[in-house]
């Protein structure tokens, strides 16, 4: 079965190279909507409608499951899209604060996301069911997206020095205020961020871990096309 991964932009493709990893087999389909990059402020409706967009085109390219490889876009759009395609199988993303909140020793976790992910079901939901207990510091970092675009997805490792010291700034400015207030977790919340991880942990040095659901998404993903492809089988046979 051909999967399917979307994103605003190219941050999904932290999601894609996981799930490659897994599966290098697997055709994939990847579509980066950079035109209507950052979706992280734009009304629920928009991003349900661009969302959709992205969905035929997937479709219409022959694949049979769609990965959402983006927070902002499972937060405003997932429930719609499984309503409208309830043949398709979906695998969305939310930021890890469950495992955030759980596993904190200081009882303060950070959260770095869009406004949209912010604002969705999913993530207040896990939050009023997990992590009642801790204190949730949301920080909304639309300006690493806007970063990660413009550098196109260049290794962090090979920018030149004045680039790199650039980003560490515009880094550090959101994370420090986190690591003061004593957060030993921060989660990475919104699919862009992952491609600034060796920043933000050079910036943490080893004060709080890093939490990249990319992984966990992608096995995810692997289990339910697995299902998908048996039920298929079943059906045929
Ligand atoms: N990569 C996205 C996410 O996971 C969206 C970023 C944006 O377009 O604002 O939330």
């Amino acid at each position: 079965m051909k999967v399917g991964f979307f994103d605003s932009g190219i941050g999904g493709t932290c999601i894609l190279n996981a799930f490659k990893k897994l599966c290098p087999d697997v055709e994939t389909e990847y579509i980066a909507d950079s035109a209507h990059c950052p979706y992280g402020n734009r009304p629920q409706d928009e991003i349900v409608r661009l969302s959709d967009a992205n969905v035929r085109k997937l479709l219409g390219r022959g694949c049979g499951m769609v990965v959402v490889a983006c927070n902002t876009a499972t937060a405003a759009a997932i429930d719609y899209l499984r309503a409208h395609y309830p043949d398709v199988p979906f695998v969305g993303i939310e930021p890890a604060l469950k495992p955030a909140a759980l596993r904190s020793k200081t009882g303060v976790v950070g959260v770095l996301a869009t406004a949209g992910t912010f604002g969705g079901r999913l993530y207040n939901e896990t939050k009023a069911k997990f992590a009642r207990n801790v204190t949730v510091l949301a920080v909304v970092a639309d300006e690493f997206v806007t970063e990660v675009e413009r550098l196109h997805g260049a290794p962090i490792e090979e920018l030149e020095r004045n680039e790199y010291a650039r980003v560490e700034k515009l880094v550090r400015a959101k994370v420090e205020p986190l690591l003061k207030a004593g957060a030993d977790k921060i989660v990475l919340g919104c699919t862009h961020f992952p491609h600034l991880k060796p920043v933000i942990e050079k910036v943490c040095n080893g004060r709080a871990e890093v939490l990249d659901p990319s992984m966990a998404v992608a096995r995810q993903a692997k289990r339910m096309m697995e299902v998908a492809e048996r039920v298929k089988l079943d059906t045929n046979a």
